[in-house]
């Protein structure tokens, strides 16, 4: 991963970047200033270049200027829009990939400001992302970035938080992106087990036995049709003193075939991305954990294979999760909900957490509400809504609100069964969160559904986005347990 450095004091660097706010009808697009200015005769040379550089100092935007001879050689300028940290995280990721040439270059940042150098920082590392399993194509050569500041023991903690929230979402990110041949729920425990290996994280892992004897018929159900048996990830930050106990659950579908009601081609492409909730709360209680956020955070991952052969689960068969309650499946493509309502089952019965959040790459019908960015967000209660929007956003990902429409609650009655996991009719996105709902017991308004289908992948390179898992929930989560204490 590439390093970043804070150093103080005038340096001549080879290749110095300046950021450029962002012009007005009245205001030119100028150099911003920062805590360590550039040599006077650079600055004169960077103010000189702007009106020909027709740049708007929109984030994001740069230009290069080449001085042979002349020390640093080259200027360049880069658009930091109005300053604000998501304008930084951009203007960082733009930078990663123009400089991916470069072997090392020097920015220089405003004084004192923590959330440019967060923006910037996680810009820098998130945009310079790959995923490759093997060394064929192009890496950047871009190992450091230098940034200026006045006081660098000042910025180093703002600088080590952007560094891990930026390592758990590169973690997600490879998780996800990892072909289902290698991810089976086996593997992922075993690297689960391999980043929580320090004495105060504790881990358990439970396979098919223990699922079994403890009644976990959804996880089982689900995982029933792959040789790769399942497994349910029990991962506890634990830290002394704390006063509120949060219970994450992720998705943890290692690959989604549909099972019996199989998926169609197109719809089959990307679904080695359906363990992107269980990424995310893994990387985001590791995250938590590295910075010692004082919340007790257990975090739960069911993961299964929902595979098609003689032993997979059948449309029609009625499950007994955990805790009891039954499910008449008549689509075993929804078996998303089937694991978390097991695990959900367990934390509400067994945890009694203060909190309980939930995401999950759930339904296709994410993207249709919402499009490709945001995820839709289901609570109860608006003040644990309002926090995780909030938290969300300013992290710089996206969710946007749902209803719990309890009207919709009839769709789910089952002839059979106490509940029908898959009803036809409702909105799907809605309804698989009214079915999880019901697990929750008595943390029903302190409970809270991300469904991140839409937003846990990208198909184009978009600010500190690149190609392929985006680590969606991550950044959001981290700020979040950040404000619990
Ligand atoms: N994993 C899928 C949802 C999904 C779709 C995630 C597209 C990411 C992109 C989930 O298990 C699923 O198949 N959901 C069904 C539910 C239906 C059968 C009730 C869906 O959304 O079609
Ligand atoms: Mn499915
Ligand atoms: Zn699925």
């Amino acid at each position: 991963m590439l390093a970043i450095r804070l150093v103080s004091g005038s340096t001549r660097p080879d290749a110095l970047v300046l950021p450029i706010r962002l012009g007005g009808p009245d205001a030119p697009p100028a150099l911003v200033p920062t805590a360590v200015p550039p040599d006077g005769d650079v600055r004169a040379a960077a103010t000189a270049l702007l009106p020909a550089a027709r740049l708007t100092g929109a984030a994001g935007e740069i230009r290069e200027h080449l001085r042979p001879g002349e020390a640093p050689s080259r200027l360049w300028l880069l658009g930091v829009g109005d300053g604000d940290e998501a304008a930084w995280r951009s203007a960082g990721a733009a930078l990663a990939r123009a400089g991916k040439d470069e072997t090392q270059i020097t920015i220089s940042v405003p004084d004192g400001s923590e959330s440019a150098l967060r923006g910037l920082a996680e810009g820098l590392l998130l945009g310079s992302y790959r995923f490759r399993l093997t060394e064929a194509g192009a890496r950047p050569a871009l190992a450091r970035v230098d940034v200026l500041v006045a006081d660098p023991d000042a910025l180093a903690d703002t600088l080590a938080a952007a560094r891990v929230t930026a390592e758990m979402t590169r973690l997600a990110r490879d998780l996800t992106n990892t072909p289902s041949s290698t991810k089976h729920p086996a593997w992922f425990a075993d690297q689960v087990a391999a980043a929580a290996d320090r004495p105060d994280l504790h881990l358990r892992v439970r396979g098919p036995e223990e699922l079994s004897a403890e009644g976990f018929g959804g996880i089982l159900a689900v995982g029933g049709g792959s040789v790769q048996g399942p497994r349910l990830v029990e991962l506890d930050w634990r830290p002394a003193g704390a006063r509120t106990h949060v219970v994450l659950v992720g998705k943890g579908i290692t690959f989604d075939t549909g099972g019996i009601s199989i998926k169609p081609v197109p719809a089959m492409k990307l679904m080695r991305k359906d363990m992107a909730g269980a990424a995310a709360v893994v990387a985001a209680t590791l995250g938590a954990a590295a910075l010692r956020l004082p919340v007790r955070i257990t975090t739960l991952a069911p993961l299964a294979e929902n595979m098609v052969s003689g032993s997979a689960f059948r449309p029609g068969d009625v499950i007994r999760h955990y805790g009891g309650l039954t499910s008449e499946s008549t689509n075993s493509d929804a078996e998303g909900r089937l694991v978390l309502a097991d695990a959900m089952a367990y934390a509400v019965r067994e945890l009694k957490p203060d909190l309980l959040v939930d995401l999950a790459t759930l339904t296709g019908a994410n993207a249709v509400a919402l499009g490709k960015r945001h995820a839709a967000l289901y609570a109860e209660n608006d003040d644990l809504a309002a926090d995780l929007l909030a938290a969300i956003t300013a992290a710089g990902e996206r969710a946007w609100r749902m209803p719990l429409a309890d009207d919709y609650l009839e769709y789910l009655a089952s002839d059979v069964a106490d509940l029908h996991s898959s009803p036809a009719r409702g909105a799907g996105s809605v309804v698989a969160a009214l079915f999880l709902r019901e697990f929750t017991g008595d943390l029903r308004d302190r409970w809270a559904h991300l469904d991140m289908s839409a937003p846990s992948w990208s198909d184009d390179v978009h600010g500190e986005l690149t190609r392929g898992a985006t680590g969606w929930g991550v950044r959001g989560l981290l700020r979040w347990l950040a404000t619990l204490g």
